[in-house]
């Protein structure tokens, strides 16, 4: 078996992984990466696609902003819709000028992957049988498997960057950690269409038939969604139903709706919240959603994600530089205040804004009228405006 050592090792190259190496490699601070899938995997997965002002602000700080500042779009609104019409929240002008950027997470992935490789920085790509051994101990290890050999890493501390289907979490023992919970009882099936979009801003829309929204990934090229059964299938999807529900749901009374065009492609994602705490446990600091998800109503996931890379990455130049622990002592309670902030937007944008199966009229008035008060209080909507934009503070 072959042995080796690194600063810090890093499981997972998705957002929160790879901007950690970036924010290490920044601080001089070495790191491996450690990844279960091949490149072309991580690269064409296709997910968020709404980055707040905090994650643009990191990206160009870190020097891996350049093709997002060309080919992102900056919105500095949002449309809420409900009874047939739209009603703009102008996240910007509410926020002091906060905008919010359209770039899909696989460009952000592929940005990150390209940097960290130009500068010679290891990412292990189609690792296998990945394991955490010894992280209560100052000498943790990981062993895997790469190119079919058995491989150790020993480093100082390891980053669970792995997200929900990781090995990370798992490797706090149960007794040393809570979960906290909620299923919702629907699913989204996204579709990607070569059509341009049919409005310059994203929207959120809410209908008897259930959800849909409305955002894009560039001129030419719409993003859309539909709520759906929590058990559906794709095949049970054919495109004439997508796009029936999507004009259905989406239409408005003064005759606009969407324009169709060729699927490109087209999934099936489950909504839930879940919060691990802490968020840490001896040398193993979980990150993004290795230790949390949010439903995507928020459009919230990457963010965090990224929001705890800098948490973790400004915590460790610090040990690493002056030996001074706290910003690793406090990383947990430090990230869990805006991951509570998130997971309470989600679901509340989430119980808003979806037909529950179980619904009646009581259920629907008090949608319909959180949905109106958003629309015609300048308090409400600000308050929406500031937890979409991001809060730095909370
Ligand atoms: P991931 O992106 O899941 O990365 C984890 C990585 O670890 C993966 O590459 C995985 O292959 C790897 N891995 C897993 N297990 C192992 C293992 N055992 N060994 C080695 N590697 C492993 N968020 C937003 O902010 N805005 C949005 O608009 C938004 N919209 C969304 C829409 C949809 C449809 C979905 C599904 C999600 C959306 N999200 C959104 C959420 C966002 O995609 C996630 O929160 C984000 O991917 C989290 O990043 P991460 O790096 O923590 O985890
Ligand atoms: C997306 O563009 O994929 C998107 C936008 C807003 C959301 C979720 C996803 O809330």
């Amino acid at each position: 078996m072959t042995a080796e050592r690194t600063q810090v090792a890093i499981i997972g190259a998705g957002p929160a992984g790879l901007t950690l190496a970036h924010i290490l490699h920044h601080h001089g601070i070495e790191s491996v990466v450690i990844e279960r899938r091949d490149r072309a995997y991580v690269e064409r997965r296709l997910r968020a696609g709404v980055l707040e002002q905090g994650t643009v602000d990191l990206f160009r700080a870190l020097g891996v902003g350049a093709r997002m500042d060309r080919e992102g779009l900056v919105h500095h609104g949002i449309n809420l819709q409900f009874e047939g019409e739209r009603h703009r929240i102008a996240l910007s002008e509410l926020t002091g000028g906060r905008v919010i950027t359209i770039y899909g997470q696989h460009e952000v992935v592929k940005d990150l992957v390209a940097a960290r490789l130009a500068h010679d920085g290891p990412i292990l790509f189609s690792a296998a049988d990945v394991s955490l051994h010894d992280i209560a101990s100052d000498r943790p290890r990981i062993r895997f498997r790469h190119d079919g050999q058995p491989r150790e890493l020993h480093c100082d501390v390891i980053a669970g960057c792995d997200g929900t289907h990781g090995v990370s979490h798992d490797a706090i023992p149960p007794g040393e950690r809570q979960v906290f919970e909620r299923t919702y009882p629907f699913s989204w099936l996204g579709i990607l269409a070569a059509v341009p979009p049919s409005l310059g801003e994203v929207i959120y829309a809410y209908h008897e038939r259930g959800f849909a929204l409305h955002s894009m990934r560039g001129p030419n090229v719409t993003r859309l969604y539909v709520q759906c059964a929590p058990d559906d299938a794709l095949d049970s999807w054919p495109d004439e139903r997508v796009w029936f529900e999507l004009a259905a749901r989406l239409s408005t009374r003064d005759g606009w709706s969407v324009h169709e065009g060729p699927v490109l492609e087209k999934s099936i994602t489950t909504l839930r919240s879940l919060v691990t705490e802490p968020m840490q446990y001896g040398q193993l600091f979980l990150v993004g959603d290795a230790a949390h998800v949010v439903p995507p109503t928020g459009a919230k996931g990457m963010n965090l994600a990224v929001a705890d890379a800098r948490v973790l990455g400004e915590a460790l130049a610090r040990w690493y530089r002056d030996g001074d622990r706290r910003g690793l002592v406090e990383y947990s309670a430090t990230c869990l205040r805006r991951v509570w902030r998130a997971e309470h937007f989600s679901w509340s944008m989430t119980s808003m804004l979806h037909r529950f199966p179980d619904t009646d009229g009581f259920q629907e008035k008090l949608q319909l009228s959180h949905l109106r008060y958003l629309c015609n209080s300048t308090a409400a909507a600000t308050s929406l405006a500031e937890n979409y934009v991001g809060l730095e503070h909370v």
